[in-house]
């Protein structure tokens, strides 16, 4: 494995995917791990990552005491670097000038990181402060008009730094200089492929699971529907998959996991018809988070049923392992520990309460977003289930501004199928993160359609482009495709005479409006 020290949220998680991008297992451990615990891990390489403190602020976060000691072949990045260069006694200076962005670094010593790539590159920087002179024993490999140590190593040591930011996309070799210090200083080998991912899983959940029965909520997504097929391949008909269809879905959604994922996987499916219930809770309720909540607690009634239901009320042995399709920045952001304490309230619809009475079971925590899709290819579930855009699992509830009646879901029912339609039309899905389509039910504007006076609703467009939801930036999607939209639904769609366009990124917008 590969340790990224995480000096700072979203710096790090990039890292680590880039390093598994290069086919090496990695892992994220806080800066506050004691070295010896880091070692205990047996990393083959400890990769410090950037951060948005200076390393002369009173509490800034510094390397583990001995970390440099190890013997680890260490690549600090950014803050990273400067923590390298101040604590083996090289000096870090506070600019005037930072440098933010685009940069073109000088190559002055190729060096291992280097060897092999242009003199001159293109490469992304963030940063204030920089080291102005290396340890002893490191030679300077790069430099930039403002930063006069961009890159330096000690070979002998195993001990390298950059001042840029090798894992952004921004940087021309910066995959490149990974590899390099991967490969070439660490002696990682590319053997983390999907198929020893998949292997692996599976034997890690039949010792886990035994001959014990276990369940899965399905919700139509592409976690919950791989991690199923994951347990499935590994125990068979011990799984028994839920799908909860709480009258939310989108059109088509239920028959979908009824069919596709059922056809692919053959696992057992326990359907449970829901509406009525979500729907009576959910009367006259406007509120964003009370839907939310309402929604969630619906739903755990309605699992927790189910589960009852699917052994018998009073069965020798009930349902023992709850399998959850928990990610590893679900994980990380949870602060990286172990057990049920990890599961986000956003996880599941409205998330499962701890005090369920299941062991869990989460073949995906180590995975990102990406990796889970490969896995879903790999395990042979169709690509219509494994690219799909994300859905929130309190569906088309938080996509009404206003109250929740059929009449109104129906509405935005037939809208969203057309968006969604002329998307795939386009070929434009996986250019698009998720592309929700929002009612403003509350909300009335004068129209004229045929000869008439027309006084309804308007619809949102919010498509949207992300790596991982956290950021987010409005899609532009071609002209002549809204258009094609928006004829649409205002023809085909009784009730709505406007269609908008959202053009907020995330911050300041979030992607959902509820
Ligand atoms: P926001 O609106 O916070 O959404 O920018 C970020 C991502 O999370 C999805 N989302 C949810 N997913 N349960 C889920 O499973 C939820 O309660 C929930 N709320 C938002 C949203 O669709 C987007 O992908």
């Amino acid at each position: 494995t590969v340790l990224v020290v995480d000096f700072g949220a979203q710096y790090a998680q990039l890292i680590a995917r880039r390093v598994r991008e290069c086919q090496v297992f990695s892992e994220i451990v806080p800066s506050t791990m004691p070295a010896a615990e880091m070692l205990a891990k047996r990393p083959k390489a400890i990769i410090l990552s950037g951060g948005p403190a200076s390393v002369y602020e009173p509490g800034a976060p510094a390397a583990p005491a001995g970390l440099f000691d190890l013997g680890v072949p260490t690549l600090g990045i950014c803050y990273g670097h400067q923590v390298m260069a101040q604590a083996l006694g090289g000096t870090v200076a506070n600019s005037d000038v930072a440098e933010y962005g685009g940069a073109t670094i000088a190559v002055t010593a190729p060096g291992l990181l280097f060897e092999g790539t242009p003199g001159e590159q293109a490469v992304w920087m963030s940063h204030r402060d920089f080291v102005s002179a290396a340890p002893s024993g490191f030679t300077v490999t790069a430099r930039t008009d403002v930063t006069p140590v961009a890159g330096m190593e000690d070979r002998e040591r195993g001990l390298f730094g950059v001042q840029f930011h090798p894992e952004v996309l921004h940087t021309e070799h910066g995959m490149e200089v990974l590899r390099r210090f991967l490969y070439e200083g660490a002696g990682c080998r590319p053997n983390w492929t999907m198929v020893n991912i998949v292997d692996e899983s599976v034997a890690a959940v039949q010792e886990q699971i035994g001959s014990k029965r276990a369940i899965c909520g399905l919700s139509g997504g592409v976690d919950s529907a791989v991690a199923a097929a994951l347990v499935q391949r590994a125990i068979g008909d011990q799984l028994t998959c839920v799908f909860v269809d709480h009258g939310l879905l989108r059109k088509g959604e239920a028959e979908q996991v009824e069919k596709d994922f059922v056809a692919a996987t053959g696992v057992n499916l326990h359907v449970v018809d829901a509406q009525d219930r979500f729907l009576d809770a959910l009367d006259g309720v406007t509120d964003p988070e009370t839907k939310r909540k309402i929604i969630g607690r619906e739903f755990i009634r309605v699992f927790e049923a189910a589960a009852r239901e699917i052994v018998g009320e009073d069965a020798a042995e009930p349902v023992e392992f709850l399998v959850q399709g928990t990610l590893y920045p679900d994980v990380v952001e949870s602060g990286g520990g172990t057990g049920a304490a990890n599961i986000k309230s956003h996880h599941n619809v409205g998330g499962l309460p701890e005090d369920l009475q299941f062991r869990l079971v989460e073949p995906l925590r180590t995975l990102f977003k990406d990796e889970v899709r490969a896995v879903g290819e790999q395990l042979g579930l169709p690509a219509e289930i494994v690219w799909r855009q994300p859905f929130p699992g309190p569906g088309l509830g938080i996509r009404i501004i206003g109250a929740v009646t059929r009449e109104r879901l129906e509405i935005l029912r037939d809208a969203d199928a057309i968006a969604r339609e002329e998307l795939t039309r386009a070929g434009l899905d996986r250019d698009v993160w998720q592309f929700p389509v929002v009612l403003l039910a509350d909300v009335r504007s004068v129209g004229v359609q045929g000869d008439g006076r027309t006084y309804g609703h308007p619809v949102v467009l919010r498509p949207v482009t992300s790596e991982d939801a956290m950021t987010a930036d409005w899609a532009r999607l071609p002209f002549d495709l809204l258009q094609r939209i928006s004829t649409r639904i205002t023809n085909e769609v009784r009730e709505i005479n406007r269609v908008t366009l959202d053009v907020t990124s995330k911050p300041p917008g979030t992607i959902e409006w509820e």
